[in-house]
């Protein structure tokens, strides 16, 4: 009688501070995870090859497109999503500015911009243009053309108090 190859493991996620213990195919991407067991539906799955940023999600502080990341792979891993982020004040700025100068259209980019704009101004308060630019790089926004959320992010730059 041929052994059967085990498809499914088990995987302790932590998500947004919560514990999760699942059972989740190998293969299954973090992304699969948050939306479908988790119902988080921030991160969004737009290329699905780590080029888009839609599915962005901090891991240790650190934007990363979850759709590259198997989810067994996380176990010693935070992960952080928009949800958990609710009382940020540096992304409610982020938001605000966004809203103000009308840098999310669809929004399907817009919760891994945010994170990675949190980022960048947390680690680089005073981030130049360029270095902005380089943090939008790695999203891709089919509305905006980029200047709107350049324009927000860098209106939170000079406004940005640490709290
Ligand atoms: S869906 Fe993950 S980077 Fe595009
Ligand atoms: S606002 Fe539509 S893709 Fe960015």
């Amino acid at each position: 009688m041929p052994r059967l190859l085990k498809t499914h493991y088990s995987a302790v996620v932590t998500v947004n501070g919560h514990v999760h213990r699942l059972t989740v195919p190998g293969h299954e991407r973090l992304l699969t995870t948050l939306r479908e067991r988790l119902h988080l539906f921030s991160a969004r799955y737009g290329c699905g090859t780590g080029h888009c940023g839609a599915c962005v999600v901090l891991v240790n502080e650190e934007p990363v497109p979850s759709c590259l990341l198997l989810t067994v792979r996380q176990q010693k891993n935070r992960i952080q999503t928009l949800e958990g982020l609710k009382k940020d004040s540096l992304l409610a700025q982020l938001m605000t500015s966004f809203a103000e100068e009308h840098a999310a259209q669809c929004g399907y980019c817009t919760p891994g911009l945010l994170l990675s704009a949190r980022h960048l101004l947390k680690t680089c308060p005073s981030a130049t243009e360029s270095q902005l630019r380089e943090e939008l790089s790695s999203h891709i926004c089919r509305c905006t053309g980029y200047y709107a959320p350049l324009r927000a992010i860098a209106k939170v730059r000079d406004s940005y108090a640490v709290d």
